[in-house]
């Protein structure tokens, strides 16, 4: 028998509150390794967990405790030989700030050889994450894959039927050349090095290269398929959409939305959407167009957009492509295109954001650096201050009563409503803006003039840009929070703050454990080349 809280006389559920359930561990083992890979035909050094690219599916149920063994096997010296995970999306309440891995936020990189356990209670959090190298570029030699909560009591499991590893689209940007190289290359001409091809689950072609099979979602004529997209590009953004198919967006970033069909969805980088899509069409293939944006094509003649695609594939037709031509999907004036509007969303479970104690005002800008040899090693600011990362994590200083901090460092009190605005910027550019280890509500889109103060959608990825963004957010779960530029080459040329809420509240609250002390020293003692 099943009791309910009501039901359960008022002893005895006091006996039940005081005892929390034990952790339901989830263990997962990622070895990061150098494997050679060929995603696109082109086969490449990679950095990748578990040799594999997408990285293996983390799937978890909501309430678990994750544990994630990182093993550090890298060796190949063209690519960063340390790294250090962060898991996109997901909450770290205050004394948990220690297994957010920033690095020199929350955490020193994991040298190679050494191994640390990420530890992560996923609490009430459900919906579609993921994870990837947050050190440098490495996420774009490869080290990125999907990670889901599963909600066995989701409460939109009427809107679909089949939702399993079969349908996650795992979308990204793939470069021939190792990151170290590529960002030589931008730092000396700022121009951010275009990927050679679009992947789908892993998946693409390039100009000239092989006709490497494109990944395939298979389905059953009359079902409904919960689609979880995942946008884990480094720079571009893509454009979704399936050949004579609706999408009805019903999650973004983890935060569940009332259905909302259109045809066709821009990801930025690091967003997530939850779509269904029925298979209401004739038996047949169609193709599933991802088609990649950001970047003059002409900077790497590899790229072809048009290659970045998968196949929707019915039970019962030939296996093969879809005898359609490639398109980039509906385009503007076509009717059949119905563009997903970030601001016509709604949460299912509507919060109403309290009004903003403090206001924060962010302005993004790029300062060329005419002493450098080509003229051009510029910096991205916000405020006029690039972010550049201190040898000693934030967390470590805080914990350690160092008040000193940079500037590119806000310090906020805990329990306040913050609001951080960003002015309609002058840039052709539209930045993802991400925030660690918490949400917020998107009180304006970039797109749209509304101001929503009622039931705006929650999100961690929102892109700021010529229209103006205003994004607003509580200091309830402090500590020290990286909020950067998804487009990580931006992010590494500056674009990024460490919003350091409720520093006293931290202090108090972290206990690191031995095996995260010992990152920083084992860091800090290895030759330049091995970090
Ligand atoms: C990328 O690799 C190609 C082929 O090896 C080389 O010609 C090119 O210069 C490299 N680009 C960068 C930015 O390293
Ligand atoms: C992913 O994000 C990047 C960067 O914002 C964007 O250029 C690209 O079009 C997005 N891809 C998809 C499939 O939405
Ligand atoms: C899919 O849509 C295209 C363009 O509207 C149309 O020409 C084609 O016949 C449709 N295919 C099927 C199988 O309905
Ligand atoms: C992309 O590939 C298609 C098909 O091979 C070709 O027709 C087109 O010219 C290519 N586009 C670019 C920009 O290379
Ligand atoms: C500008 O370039 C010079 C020469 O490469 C370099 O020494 C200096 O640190 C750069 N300045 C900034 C702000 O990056
Ligand atoms: C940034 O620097 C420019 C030029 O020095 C100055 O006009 C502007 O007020 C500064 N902006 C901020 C937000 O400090
Ligand atoms: C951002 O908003 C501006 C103003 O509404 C609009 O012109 C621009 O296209 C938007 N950017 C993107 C990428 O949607
Ligand atoms: C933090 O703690 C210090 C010393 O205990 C105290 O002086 C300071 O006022 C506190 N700051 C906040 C914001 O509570």
């Amino acid at each position: 028998m099943k009791l309910s809280t009501a039901t359960v006389p008022a002893f005895l559920s006091l006996l039940v509150a005081a005892a929390p359930p034990a952790p339901k561990f989830n263990d997962v083992t990622l070895d990061i390794v150098n494997a050679p890979l060929a995603p696109d035909g082109f086969t490449r050094s990679t950095v990748s967990a578990n040799g594999q690219f997408p990285g293996p599916l983390i799937r978890a149920t909501k309430g678990d405790t994750l544990r994630v063994k990182t093993n550090n096997k890298l060796t190949d010296p063209t690519m960063r030989r340390s790294t250090t995970l962060d898991f996109d999306g997901i909450f770290f309440d205050t004394p948990n700030a220690f297994n957010e891995g920033t690095p020199f936020v929350t955490t020193c990189p994991i040298g190679p050889g050494a191994s640390y356990t990420y530890v992560l209670p996923l609490g009430q959090q459900t919906g579609t994450y993921w994870y990837h190298s947050q050190l440098s570029m490495q996420y774009a030699d490869g080290l990125r894959g999907p990670l889901i909560i599963y909600d066995p009591e989701d409460p939109q499991a009427h809107l679909y039927d089949v939702d399993d590893e079969s349908t996650i689209w795992f979308i990204s940007d793939w470069w021939h050349n190792a990151t170290l190289s590529l960002l030589e290359s931008y730092n000396f001409n700022q121009i951010i090095p275009v990927s050679d091809s679009g992947l789908f689950n892993g998946r693409g072609r390039y100009n000239g290269g092989p006709e490497t099979e494109y990944a395939v979602s298979t389905v059953t004529t009359g079902k409904r398929y919960r689609f979880r997209i995942i946008n884990a590009s480094a720079r571009s953004d893509f454009t979704i959409s399936v050949d004579n198919h609706t999408l009805s967006v019903i999650g973004v970033d983890g935060v569940p939305v009332n259905p909302h069909t259109v045809s066709v969805i821009d990801a930025l980088a690091g967003q997530r959407y939850d779509v269904v899509l029925t298979a209401d069409q004739p038996i047949g293939n169609y193709w599933i167009n991802t088609v990649l944006g950001g970047g003059a094509p002409r900077h790497n003649l590899n790229l072809n957009v048009t290659f970045g695609r998968g196949v929707l594939h019915y039970d019962g037709a030939p296996d093969a492509e879809p005898t359609g031509p490639m398109t980039l999907g509906p385009q503007p004036g076509d009717p059949a295109r119905i563009l997903l509007n970030e601001w016509e969303l709604t949460p299912l479970f509507p919060v109403a954001p309290p009004p903003a104690d403090i206001e924060l005002t962010f302005l993004t800008s790029m300062t060329p650096n005419a002493s450098s040899p080509s003229g051009f090693d510029s910096k991205w600011n916000i405020n006029n201050i690039s972010y550049v990362s201190p040898l000693v994590p934030t967390l470590v200083k805080i914990l350690d009563g160092d008040d000193s901090k940079t500037e590119d460092t806000f310090i906020l009190p805990a329990n306040k409503v913050i609001q951080v605005t960003f002015p309609p910027s002058t840039e052709d550019e539209l930045h993802p803006f991400h925030l660690h280890g918490n949400n917020f509500w998107v009180i304006k889109s970039n797109g749209s003039d509304t101001i929503n103060e009622v039931n705006p959608i929650r999100r961690d990825v929102s892109g700021a840009g010529a229209g103006g963004t205003i994004l607003r957010f509580t200091t309830d779960r402090p500590g020290p929070w990286f909020f950067h530029c998804h487009i990580f080459w931006h992010m590494n040329a500056g674009l990024a703050a460490v919003l350091a809420t409720g520093v006293n509240e931290t202090r108090h609250a972290v206990h690191p454990t031995g095996a995260w002390d010992d990152l920083c020293d084992a860091y800090n003692a290895l030759p330049a080349e091995l970090q």
